[in-house]
């Protein structure tokens, strides 16, 4: 194991021994002084490990001063409970609206916290628009999207949970959705999209109910990361979201899920841990949870889905680390102590390795037709047509391949790109070459297009569109 733990010296150890002491007394929580190394708020003794400590915020409480209070005081990393999802930041298609988010990264960056942008692409939380579309409508559109939000924020966001919740429940497969059925690359998709558009930022596929290692979800999302590690598909991290109830809980084997992503070369977070309970069996199961996340070297650190209770997306459940009026419970008195026991280091994980894709190939797909030593003359057989979506330094684009009297077996399509343009991704598509004359054919799936019908391709890139129309050859 290269577990590594941070030594400390015997004089904290007894310190903290009182100090928990006091609190499970329930006495006056501070009777006794912490030694000088000791950490009295969570966000610098997660730092004492090289992690962070952090909490979902919601712009809507950046007025609330005892909100306010706590945030400053304890956290060193936040998380826009609802404000970066797709409704909020593209609430019209191609209108783009960042206020809300900016209220928490700025108020974020301007206290030196860190910003875990969620999400890029996920199935709920849908604008209207998108929820009602299909297809490659709606790959164009993800594309766009997470294009879009993810420039903007580059050099602020440090974690991007790229895609949320795209995994079944039960059985370890996908759960349907409108972005599943665009193709089950779709989340390659994404996360090549998202390094494209910020290759500093660490990508995190997040997840519920992939904490227990038994759990069939939590395997289906161990073979997705393998694969993407094995093919190259840039994923840096995953997030496990960690609600635990009654009905999902805490599990002894948690520390060996964080060990087995870890083992695959990605980090992990803890990206919106709450536990339902109260007292010290609430404590106890908040301790456990720090003290696995430091015992995994590539645990990077903790975020917790709210500050008090009231807070909370289930208030009910009490499931946070301070009451409705802001005082610490003894979850927050069990967090901290855990927290200053100390343990792995979390190395510095530098920027990200794999440069953005370029073009990428998703799927992977075996060579395609045309295979004959004669190629036939261009616009023979099929026509394209071309819409584009571009903005200041990027577009995406979608043609529209269609066989005439004809069906064609295979066909490639070809553009001319400005000079200083660049094809950075594709889809539906194989693409040869990323500027000049780029030349994008069929893949396996969409090589046969019936007499009189179409298929779609897309492309994103850097710079300006190309303008014209494609030239098309089929074979
Ligand atoms: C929740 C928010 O906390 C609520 O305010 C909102 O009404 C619904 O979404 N998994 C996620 C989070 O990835 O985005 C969810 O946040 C909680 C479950």
């Amino acid at each position: 194991m290269s577990d590594r733990p941070v030594p400390r010296g015997p004089r904290l150890r007894t310190t903290l021994t009182l100090l928990a002491a006091s609190a499970l007394a329930g006495g006056v929580a501070l009777a006794v002084a912490p030694s000088a190394d000791a950490a009295t708020t969570l966000g610098a003794s997660a730092a004492a490990t090289g992690r962070y400590f952090g909490t979902a915020v919601a712009a809507n409480k950046l007025s609330d001063s005892t909100y306010v209070g706590i945030l400053n005081r304890e956290f060193n990393a936040v998380t826009p409970e609802n404000e970066m999802k797709i409704d909020a930041t593209e609430p019209q298609q191609n209108q783009f609206s960042f206020t809300n988010a900016d209220r928490i990264v700025n108020h974020a960056l301007a206290q030196g916290m860190k910003v875990r942008g969620h999400t890029l692409a996920w199935y709920s939380q849908q604008p209207g628009w998108m929820q009602s579309m299909e297809g490659s409508a709606l790959r164009s559109a993800m594309i766009n999207h997470i294009t879009r939000v993810a420039t903007y924020y580059r050099g602020k966001v440090f974690t991007w949970d790229v895609v949320n919740e795209a995994f079944a429940d039960s059985g370890g497969g996908r759960r349907d959705s409108n972005l599943q059925r665009t193709g089950n690359d779709w989340i390659e998709v994404a996360f090549r999209t998202a390094r494209a558009a910020d290759p500093d930022a660490k990508l995190c596929y997040n997840d519920y109910n992939i904490d227990n290692w038994t759990w069939a979800k939590t395997q289906g999302v161990y073979n997705m990361v393998r694969d993407f590690k094995a093919r190259g598909v840039p994923i840096d991290c995953v997030g496990l979201q960690s609600h635990f109830n009654s009905g999902s809980p805490y599990a002894s084997n948690y520390r060996t899920t964080m060990e087995s992503f870890a083992a695959l070369g990605v980090d992990v977070q803890v990206t919106e841990l709450d536990i339902e309970g109260s007292g010290q069996t609430q404590a106890t199961t908040y301790a456990n949870v720090v003290r696995d996340c430091l015992a995994v070297p590539r645990c990077n650190g903790i975020t917790v889905w709210g500050i008090r209770d009231s807070d909370s997306w289930r208030a009910s459940g009490t499931p946070l680390l301070f009451d409705g009026s802001g005082n610490k419970k003894a979850a927050y008195n069990s967090t901290l102590e855990a927290l200053n026991a100390g343990g792995t280091t979390n190395p510095t994980t530098p920027p990200p390795t794999t440069p953005p894709t370029s073009p990428p190939t998703s799927p992977p797909v075996s060579p395609t037709p045309p295979t004959g030593t004669t190629p036939p003359p261009s616009g023979t057989g099929c026509t394209a047509a071309y819409t584009v979506n571009a903005w200041t330094g990027g577009f995406t684009a979608t043609v529209k391949v269609s066989a005439g009297s004809a069906a064609v077996t295979g066909w490639a399509a070809t553009l001319t790109l400005p000079s200083g343009s660049a094809v950075t991704n594709a889809w539906n598509a194989q693409a040869t070459g990323s500027t000049g004359a780029v030349r994008f054919a069929n893949v396996s799936y969409n090589g046969r297009i019936a007499a009189g019908s179409s298929t779609e391709f897309g492309f994103q890139g850097t710079g300006t569109p190309p303008t014209g129309t494609p030239a098309c050859a089929a074979s």
